[in-house]
């Protein structure tokens, strides 16, 4: 029987998402031992060409998200509601959802997860960080036998867009957001990336995973983003050897006791690898006692690559629910709490 996957929103990652299970459809179903369907996609208007099968879609989310025959749901809409109703209400009819909604798992993550670990079903959201690159997994299975001290990340796409063109091309702020824009890296209200709220959401998921605590949120990240950061100061930087990133941080506190995050503007020596990050690449930067120094590093925006990574995700939950198993990712909670991490 193949597995049925309902889809809520079909923009710039949604329809990319379709167009790669359709195209690799043979491909999944030798991976996975069975099909991958779209079941359905979940629209706000039904009159706008999406290069999909017109007959999938519906304006009727919440019939979707519970019909019998659907076995996951992905949800790429965004924002906190209808978000987070949906995907409570999907959890609820026991379906495993895959989502990349970054300020929802920010702000309320923790309902989700208990939601998730309390129907025993997945929630997954690797596509919620870093874009394509493999991070939320390996952070959260793979260095789950470490302890990681500290997290630095370049993770939004259009402020190192913007920071690097203004670096090596000496373009201007608004001509380099333009450009990201144009490049669909931005969010729909870039206020979101420059101002580091999206970085900050995502700061929040890599602190949650990285330290296995459930407390951090959104509202515990000391933020600033780049729009005070000028042509002079990135001069300026450049005569220092160094260049200008805008980086998330997720730090263990000296005693271990507690974790702090923060998103700013820092001026990296280039030698620093993460100062070599150039365009919308994203990378992210963990030292843990045992592993030591890693570095995950690709495309952090933009439809297909973030496709990829709701991709994954879609197949890692279709094998759990076929083998019967449930993990809910960063489920697990040690209470470690959040002390504020303002610049010093
Ligand atoms: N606006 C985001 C960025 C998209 O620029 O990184 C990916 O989350």
């Amino acid at each position: 029987m193949a597995m049925k996957v309902a889809l809520l929103g079909c923009g710039v990652v949604g329809s990319e998402v379709v167009r790669l299970v359709n195209e690799q459809s043979e491909e999944l179903a030798a991976r996975i031992g069975t099909s991958i369907e779209i079941g359905g996609i979940a629209v706000r208007r039904l009159d706008r060409d999406r290069g999909v099968d017109p007959s999938l879609l519906t304006t009727d989310a919440t019939a979707l998200v519970t019909r019998p025959d659907i076995d996951v749901v992905v949800e790429v809409i965004g924002g906190i509601e209808p978000a987070r109703s949906l995907i409570l209400d999907a959890i609820k009819s026991g379906k495993s959802v895959v989502t990349a909604n970054k300020a929802l798992l920010a702000e309320d993550g923790q309902t989700l997860h208990t939601a998730a670990r309390t129907a025993g079903v997945d929630l997954y959201y690797e596509a919620s960080v870093a874009g394509a690159i493999p991070l939320l997994r390996p952070l959260r299975d793979s260095l789950a036998g470490d302890r990681v001290n500290r997290v630095l990340g370049i993770v939004n796409g259009t402020t190192n867009y913007v920071l690097d063109r203004m670096d090596s091309l000496g373009s201007g702020f608004t001509e380099a957001l333009e450009e990201a824009q144009a490049l669909g890296y931005a969010e729909a209200d870039p206020t979101a990336d420059v101002e580091g709220f999206d970085a900050a959401a995502k700061a929040a998921i890599l602190a949650r995973l990285a330290f296995h605590t459930q407390r951090v949120t959104a509202a515990d990240v000391h933020r600033e983003g780049i729009t005070g950061v000028s042509s002079g100061d990135i001069a300026s930087a450049r005569a220092m050897g160094c260049v200008v990133k805008l980086l998330a941080i997720c730090q263990r506190s000296e005693d271990g006791e507690s974790v702090g995050v923060r998103v700013h503007p820092v001026m990296l020596p280039v030698e620093h690898p993460l100062a070599g990050v150039k365009e919308a690449y994203n990378a992210v930067f963990v030292e843990a006692e045992s592993a030591g120094r890693l570095m995950f590093y690709g495309a952090g925006a933009g439809g297909t690559p973030t496709a990829s990574a709701v991709l994954g995700d879609i197949v890692a939950v279709c094998r759990n629910r076929l083998a019967h198993t449930s993990v809910a990712e960063g489920a697990h909670d040690t209470g470690l709490p959040v002390h504020d991490m303002g610049r010093t």
